[in-house]
């Protein structure tokens, strides 16, 4: 399977890029080709919504880092979205990427799975109940089928992550792929 796993953290060692470590390493063992787009890493400029890709076949207004990924994009049989909780939902970095979608909305929409590991300072149950909701909303919305979610709360950094579960379910669900 064509796996592509996009990460919003600026900590390129914090808790959740071991959590897209764990998650491809598993992956890859499994057999299956990843490709890792790291968003806080490049340049992804925010939706102008100017519908400049309205009329031009999907291309966007902006020349960035979007132009080549939003091919992989199309090409992508599971997406993975990881990212640290930000104000209960993700990352701006990743939510650019996200946001830069509409370009190609036609184009992605039906046929996909999608997963989503997160991570978040907070250790109630409540934590990342809007970020789910997000998910869950943007799954619909695109036709996309949900093929698991990893909500690491009480995980503030990677130390404390370390001392938990979390980074061999990850794993265990790149593993798991099919
Ligand atoms: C700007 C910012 C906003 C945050 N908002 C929340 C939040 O709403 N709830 C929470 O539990 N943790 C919050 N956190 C904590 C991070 O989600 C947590 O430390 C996470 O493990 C960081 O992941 P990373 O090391 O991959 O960047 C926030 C951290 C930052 C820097």
């Amino acid at each position: 399977m064509k796996v592509t796993v996009i990460t919003g953290s600026p900590h390129k060692k914090g808790t959740t890029a071991l959590l897209a470590d764990k998650m491809i390493e598993g992956a890859q063992e499994a057999g299956h080709e990843v490709f890792r787009f790291d968003a806080a890493f490049e340049n992804v400029k925010p939706c102008l919504a100017c519908e400049y890709c309205s009329s031009h076949d999907g291309e966007c207004v902006h020349k960035d880092s979007m132009s080549d990924f939003s091919h992989q994009l199309v090409e992508a049989e599971l997406i993975v979205f990881v990212t640290p909780l930000y104000y209960f939902g993700m990352s701006a970095q990743i939510k650019a990427v996200i946001d830069r979608f509409h370009a190609s909305n036609a184009k992605i929409a039906g046929s996909k799975k999608a997963m989503l590991l997160a991570a978040s300072y907070g250790p109630d149950d409540w934590t990342m109940t809007a970020l789910e909701k997000m998910y869950e909303s943007m799954l619909r919305f695109l036709n996309w089928e949900d093929a698991g979610k990893l909500l690491a709360t009480g995980c503030p950094v990677r130390e404390v992550l370390e001392q938990t579960d979390f980074p061999q379910k990850a794993y265990e669900m790149g593993k798991a792929l099919k």
